[in-house]
């Protein structure tokens, strides 16, 4: 373990991927500082990150309210950058982001987590527009001040828990449009691997200017997923065929938005198919397969609440 005295500023840290990257990051890092970000450090997730290490320490930002703590940027040298999923807002974050870090902050090094197949928005484009808003954050963060890495993780396996039009534990059935297509889902628990290891690396300069595309080891089709869920399920579940109208229908019911539809169906048109050698090649082991996945998640599928931990 080297010594590292650099000051991290942690964005998305008590989500599912960032309370990872603290966790590891806690352990690669034990004598720098790691400013974790929160709305809310009351919350029960933030209490927990608090306890992690006495070197995590919880900060109150939110970058699109007007009124902003900026002293929470005093020194900061590295900065995982994860953009809340706001669709409309998405770029102003990115926007106030890169301006701020290069107005307070000295910054040498910034990981910004990204999404499969981030890029300018072109003619014969995806269904989704999500890869272009992250392309456009990537843009506005990636500035000649500091060392630049992108993490382009493709759809989380964290869906089956999240999505709840997708799939309730409590029932025997899963809802899912893809058709035959095979998804190679991450667990998102991977991504804050990858993160901590790369915020911590003596030498960033190794992946200035990279982009990792971050996949599960193999993609799974629909009855590889019934598999792993009856299995960490402990019972029967079997995947229904569903309309992608009545699929929006089930988003609408389940309070999400409708607009996911459209990830689906990238999924089903094979955008999320292809395994990513990159993880294996960063990390010198493989990621989590869905089966995994499954497993690591059977305590919420029967019945325990969601946790970070
Ligand atoms: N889901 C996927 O399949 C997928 C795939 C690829 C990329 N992505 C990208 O991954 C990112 C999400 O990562 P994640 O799932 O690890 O994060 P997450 O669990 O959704 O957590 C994000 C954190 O952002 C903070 N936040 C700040 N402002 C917020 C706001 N206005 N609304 C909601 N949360 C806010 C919240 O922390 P506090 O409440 O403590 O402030 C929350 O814990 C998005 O950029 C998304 O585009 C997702």
């Amino acid at each position: 373990m080297f010594k590292n005295n650099e000051i991290y500023l942690i964005f998305g840290s008590t989500g599912v991927t960032g309370s990872t990257l603290i966790k590891q990051l806690a352990q690669r890092a034990p004598h720098a500082e790691i400013r974790a970000v929160t709305r809310n450090p009351a919350s029960r997730n933030a209490k927990w990150l608090q306890q992690i290490a006495p070197n995590v320490r919880l900060v109150q930002l939110d970058l699109l309210k007007s009124q902003l703590n900026v002293e929470v940027l005093h020194g900061v040298t590295r900065v995982y950058a994860l953009p809340p999923f706001l669709p409309k807002l998405m770029v102003e974050w990115h926007q106030r982001l890169s301006e701020l870090l290069q107005t307070y902050a000295n910054v040498n090094y910034l990981v910004k987590h990204s999404v499969i197949g981030a890029r300018e928005l072109v003619n014969e484009d995806t269904p989704s527009s999500i890869p272009t808003m992250h392309g456009t954050g990537e843009q506005l963060l990636d500035v000649s001040q500091w060392h630049f890495t992108s993490l382009r993780p493709t759809i989380f396996a964290q869906h089956f828990i999240s999505n709840k039009a997708i799939f309730k534990p409590t029932e025997s059935e899963f809802f899912l449009p893809i058709g035959e297509a095979k998804v190679a889902f991450i667990d998102a628990r991977n991504i804050g691997e990858v993160a901590a290891k790369l915020l911590a690396s003596p030498n960033p300069k190794r992946h200035a200017d990279k982009a990792y595309t971050l996949t599960g080891p193999v993609g799974v089709t629909l009855d590889d997923i019934r598999v792993a869920l009856s299995n960490a399920t402990r019972q029967e579940v079997n995947p229904k065929p569903i309309s992608d109208e009545a699929f929006v229908q089930r988003l609408h019911d389940n309070g999400l938005s409708p607009a996911l539809i459209a990830v689906y169906q990238e999924a089903r048109e094979g955008w999320f198919s292809e395994p990513s050698p990159d993880f294996y090649n960063l990390m010198g082991y493989r990621a989590n397969t869905f089966f995994e996945f499954a497993q690591l998640s059977a305590p919420y599928f029967l019945g325990g609440n969601v946790s970070i931990d």
